[in-house]
């Protein structure tokens, strides 16, 4: 399979979509023609669908989903309960086949890119051992690859400065907070310097205090790291908060129904931001793409 190296990042223009259940179908397939100086997308998807065989039959999980992501992007994924946001990520993981379209991590197949070690994934909870420290939670992937103690001290020291832990290297996961556990995690996931950062619903247990710190932070190391995120969330001030680009789902089969771009929000955000008109004008249009995509408001 060969990446179409002139494909490029297509952004759906405010109020394309907008009002009520406008089909999304030209969505991805709208894209610009080539331009030789815009660089390949970090990921590619075309016309993916996946469907699991359950035992009482077929799970229709993704339907026909077109998406580009460009390097450095910070992407939230939004819909209902259901509608395949953790399998596309699971796809883009390799750690689910798709059974139709094609998928492209930074030019190769996701199982190449797993090998390669681009990814970085981080679950809805911390998922740290009990008996390790901090710090060894966060040199687990390294001591896995094969990276030596020195080098492993140094990057795990780097890594929790970067979350603001440090001073708690030697503590174990359960004397820490559900939030400080969370960066933990963060943390790990960042230890090996992977190009993509996976994040399931990282703040979804956590309170709204809380969630808006981390969601502060969190931004702060995007704009440090410059890494490309791809973040499930259920909350639209988060997802607007956080991203340079939503995408709205539809419920089973998951389709994508809306992708907007949140750039011109800037990547230095208060969270302040959450009060003025340009913020509230894309929260709204996340809203409508929700609405439009549910069926029982039909
Ligand atoms: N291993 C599996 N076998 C069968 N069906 C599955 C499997 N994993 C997920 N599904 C089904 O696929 C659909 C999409 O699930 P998925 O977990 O991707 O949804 P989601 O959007 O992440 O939902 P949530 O917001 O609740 O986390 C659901 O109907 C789910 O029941
Ligand atoms: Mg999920």
């Amino acid at each position: 399979m060969q990446l179409k190296a002139e494909t490029v990042l297509e952004r759906v223009t405010e109020g394309d979509v907008m009002g009520g259940s406008k089909a999304p179908s030209g969505l991805a397939a709208a894209r610009p023609e080539s331009d030789p100086a815009t660089p390949a997308p970090v990921v590619d998807i075309k016309d993916l669908s996946l469907t699991y065989e359950a035992a009482d039959g077929p799970v229709y999980a993704l339907s026909n989903v077109n998406l580009q992501i460009a390097e450095g992007e910070f992407v939230s994924f939004i819909g209902p309960s259901g509608c395949g946001k953790t399998t596309l990520l699971r796809v883009i993981a390799d750690l689910e086949q798709p059974n139709g379209g094609h998928i492209h991590v930074n030019g190769v197949s996701p199982s190449e890119a797993r090998v390669r070690r681009d990814y970085g994934f981080i679950f809805q909870a911390p998922a740290l051992y009990p008996w390790r420290t901090i710090q060894k939670n966060v040199e687990l992937p390294l001591e896995i690859f094969g990276i030596s103690k020195g080098e492993r001290r140094e990057r795990s020291r780097r890594q929790l400065e970067l979350v603001n832990l440090k001073g708690f290297e030697k503590k174990f996961p359960w004397q820490l907070s559900g939030g400080m556990q969370q960066r933990a995690s963060i943390a790990r996931a960042l230890s090996f310097d992977p190009r993509l950062l996976l994040m399931d619903e990282p703040f979804g247990a956590l309170d709204e205090i809380v969630r808006d710190h981390l969601n502060e932070q969190l931004l702060k190391l995007w704009d440090k790291t410059r890494k490309t995120v791809l973040f499930v969330t259920h909350s639209i001030p988060e997802a607007v908060f956080l991203s340079s680009m939503i995408v709205v789902m539809s419920p089973r089969p998951g389709r994508i129904i809306d992708i907007i771009d949140a750039s011109h929000l800037g990547r230095e955000r208060k969270l302040e931001i959450r009060e003025t008109p340009e913020f509230l004008k894309i929260a709204h249009r996340v809203r409508e793409g929700l609405r439009a995509g549910h069926s029982y408001d039909d």
